[in-house]
């Protein structure tokens, strides 16, 4: 342990009320057999041995209302172990505004459910999770404090780690087995080993974990040499993710401590992958593949058969609602969809797929007869025919900017965390040549000139748009600029630009018109957290709009009061956000694969008008309309903005 550990754990120590030193599992005998804990080849329940045969969910991208039917379904696949990450980010979107009474973010209640549908549980708390979300977890506000940098050994940022995961743990402590509850195990950091190898870091957080939980901590990495030297932590059970056939063996020959030692998970094994958009990007799916089922069935067959354990990543996907999405940094920005079906066994809306009863029949073979339950019916999906949109609201109605300077500011600098932020210039000489607006602005940027479109530059785009503007003095200049989600991914060392360090959105340098400097900028932060007071008129131009459109949904026969789920599609939108009932469902555009939203009938209120709004930042003259269709549809367009 180096000196400056030691000084660290004396601060970040001095205000625990706990001094318990739980060390790691060992083979010692004790009186009565652990909750449970592992011998070097099995984990071990109340002293009996148990093969984990998990799937991952995650409570916080399903709707809390379906946690029960989504876990008995898990139940019913064979599954006895269900692997939960936990999005710091909507536990405390602002600094220091907990938002853990949210029943959305109740994940002991989560828990709880499991315990009563048979299932264990995993916890991952991060702080950073990856999992394609939004800055892989992380809240934005981290990007805007003073030397805080993220996933290392820095004071400010650990401070502010060991604040979550001990509000996180003040729910999800008396959940562990050892209290009775279903959890049997804390993952440390997530595949930190793809990322560094400062492991004065990772035995922090360990230290952290130690104090606030008394089941067994792993860690999970890729299977390299690199990545399972770099993540896993003295005293800390060593896994793997990935493939089983080839990751077994490379945990049993990179990991010597045998501190790390101990039964052979796979906390990973992808079930499929999920969505980016893209105009070539189709989306991912067994059907029609069927050698994909026939790999995952023998990875299975090899895992189970061995009395090892394994988590299918994912068993069901589930959705980025609102703009909780992450993406990807490869010299562009991947973004993920607002869809996170994965292809998974449960498909977003929660139905049993084929994949699901595929995977069943092997697990199967594996526990005792009839001790699975039968999977319960997938409910009908509702149709709802054609909603009439009316435009409610132009985008550019602003009011005063959130701050005017003479360089544009981030979004964070606005004290914004998603939407859109409109960077506004008033041209002051005729100028002609590239607009540049910014390196590589985040993300997509829609160009106005007086109130007209000129077009998009957008860095989900190697090669960006290259526009030309002729503006003269006296123009008005707009930039709009949507967060399409910020990086949770890139990998080092292929890619040596780190852009977790960078995650910020909207104008980062100078904008140019030539080699022209523009300054002068009012900027206004369009956060999307309200939707807007329906104006009288509506100033067309091109000003992105709000349409609205109002619907009706059935109530179920007798005292069901479970309402129908439907999948959202916009026939004319190019891209843009749908609201239902206030909720914000997530994004659309039509470069695909996701062409249509799921709309969880939790939303729904039945025998009311229920209200639609559509924002779509790019109107074309057809009729905006809305429709619910039982059916969903994934495809492909080209991009109107990218020739
Ligand atoms: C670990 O536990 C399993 C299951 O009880 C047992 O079969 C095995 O012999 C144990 N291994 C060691 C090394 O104690
Ligand atoms: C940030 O770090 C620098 C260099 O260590 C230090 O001089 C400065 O006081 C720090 N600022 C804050 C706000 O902690
Ligand atoms: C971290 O927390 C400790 C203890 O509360 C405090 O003394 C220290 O100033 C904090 N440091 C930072 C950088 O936030
Ligand atoms: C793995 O990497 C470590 C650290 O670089 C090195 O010491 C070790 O020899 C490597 N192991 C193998 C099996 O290559
Ligand atoms: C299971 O393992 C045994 C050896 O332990 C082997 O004979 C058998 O073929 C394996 N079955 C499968 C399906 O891999
Ligand atoms: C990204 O850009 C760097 C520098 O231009 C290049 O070396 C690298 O191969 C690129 N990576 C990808 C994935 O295109
Ligand atoms: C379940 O029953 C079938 C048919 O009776 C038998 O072949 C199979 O071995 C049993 N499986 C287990 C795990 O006991
Ligand atoms: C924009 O211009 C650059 C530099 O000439 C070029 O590399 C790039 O391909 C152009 N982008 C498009 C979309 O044509
Ligand atoms: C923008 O340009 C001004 C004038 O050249 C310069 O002082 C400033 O540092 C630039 N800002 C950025 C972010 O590059
Ligand atoms: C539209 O609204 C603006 C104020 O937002 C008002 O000045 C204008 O007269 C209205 N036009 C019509 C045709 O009602
Ligand atoms: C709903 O009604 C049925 C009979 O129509 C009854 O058996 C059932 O218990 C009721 N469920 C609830 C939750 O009240
Ligand atoms: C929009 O539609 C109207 C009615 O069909 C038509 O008169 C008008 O020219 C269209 N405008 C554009 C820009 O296509």
């Amino acid at each position: 342990m180096h000196t400056h550990t030691l000084q660290l754990l004396s601060w970040l120590f001095a205000v625990a009320s706990s001094t318990n030193t739980t060390p790691a599992p060992t083979s010692t005998t004790t009186a009565a057999p652990a909750a449970f804990t592992y011998n070097s080849t099995s984990f071990l329940l109340h002293g009996e041995p148990y093969t984990i045969i998990g799937g991952q969910m995650d409570p916080q991208r399903v709707p809390y209302q379906y946690w029960r039917d989504r876990l008995s379904k898990a139940r019913a696949m064979g599954l006895n172990t269900i692997f939960t990450y936990v999005y710091w980010n909507l536990l405390e979107p602002q600094q220091g505004d907990w938002m853990l009474d949210d029943p959305q973010n109740d994940i002991a209640e989560f828990y709880k459910i499991s315990q009563e549908e048979g299932l264990h549980v995993v916890l991952r708390p991060g702080p950073y999770i990856c999992g394609e979300r939004e800055w892989g977890g992380f809240p934005y506000w981290l990007s805007t404090i003073t030397n805080l940098t993220v996933r290392t050994y820095n004071e400010g940022y650990l401070n502010y780690s060991k604040i979550y995961l001990e509000k996180l743990a003040s729910k999800l402590a008396p959940q562990q087995v050892t209290q009775g509850g279903p959890l049997l195990m804390v993952q440390v950091e997530n595949e930190y080993g793809s990322y560094g190898s400062n492991h004065d870091y990772t035995s922090t957080l360990r230290d952290i974990l130690r104090q606030i939980y008394d089941v067994p901590l792993y860690t999970n990495d890729g299977t390299e040499n690199f990545t399972l030297s770099g993540g896993s932590v003295p005293g800390v059970l060593a896994e793997i993710d990935g493939g089983p056939t080839y990751g077994f063996p490379a945990r049993d020959e990179y990991i010597t401590d045998p501190s790390q030692l101990g039964p052979l998970l796979d906390g990973e094994y992808y079930t499929l992958a999920p969505d980016n958009w893209g105009a070539n990007v189709p989306h991912q799916t067994t059907v029609g593949n069927p050698s994909y089922v026939d790999g995952f069935v023998s990875d299975i067959n090899f895992v189970l058969n061995a009395s090892n354990s394994i988590s299918l990543y994912m068993f069901h996907g589930g959705t980025n609602f609102g703009l909780s999405n992450g993406a990807i940094w490869q010299n562009y920005t991947k973004v993920y969809t607002t869809s996170y079906d994965y292809g998974a066994p449960l498909d977003e809306s929660g139905r049993t797929t084929d994949l699901y009863f595929a995977l069943r029949n092997v697990i199967q073979q594996y526990v005792a007869n009839g001790s699975i339950p039968e999977p319960p019916a997938n409910l009908p999906l509702a149709s709802i025919l054609k909603i009439k949109l009316s435009p409610m609201a132009s985008l550019f109605d602003l009011g005063e900017p959130t701050k005017s300077s003479t360089w544009p500011v981030t979004m964070e600098e606005l004290g914004q965390a998603y939407g859109l932020t409109l960077y506004e210039h008033k041209v002051e000489e005729d100028l002609e040549g590239l607009l540049l607006p910014g390196d590589r602005a985040r993300d997509r940027v829609l160009v106005y000139v007086n109130g007209k479109k000129i077009g998009a530059v957008d860095s989900t785009y190697i090669y960006p748009q290259n526009l030309t503007l002729t503006v003269s003095s006296g123009d008005k200049l707009q930039l709009l600029v949507e967060n399409l989600g910020r990086v949770d991914y890139y990998s080092p060392p292929s890619h040596t630009y780190n852009s977790l360090l960078d995650p910020y959105k909207g104008i980062l340098t100078n904008v140019t018109i030539g080699d022209t400097i523009l300054s002068g900028w009012d900027m206004y932060s369009l956060p999307l957290e309200k939707l807007p007071i329906p104006a009288e008129n509506i100033t067309k131009e091109d000003s992105p709009i709000y349409y609205s459109g109002y619907f009706h949904v059935q109530g179920r026969k007798g005292n069901d009061t479970r309402h129908l789920d439907t999948f959202i599609n916009i026939p004319n939108g190019v891209k843009g956000i749908v609201w239902v009932n206030g909720f914000m469902l997530g994004r659309y555009w039509i470069i695909g694969p996701q062409q249509s939203m799921y709309l969880p009938g939790t939303v729904l209120k039945p025998g009311v008008m229920n209200e639609i709004v559509v924002l779509e930042l790019e109107p074309t003259n057809s009729t905006m309309i809305a429709q619910g269709q039982a059916e969903r549809i994934w495809g492909n367009f080209p991009d109107p903005d990218y020739s």
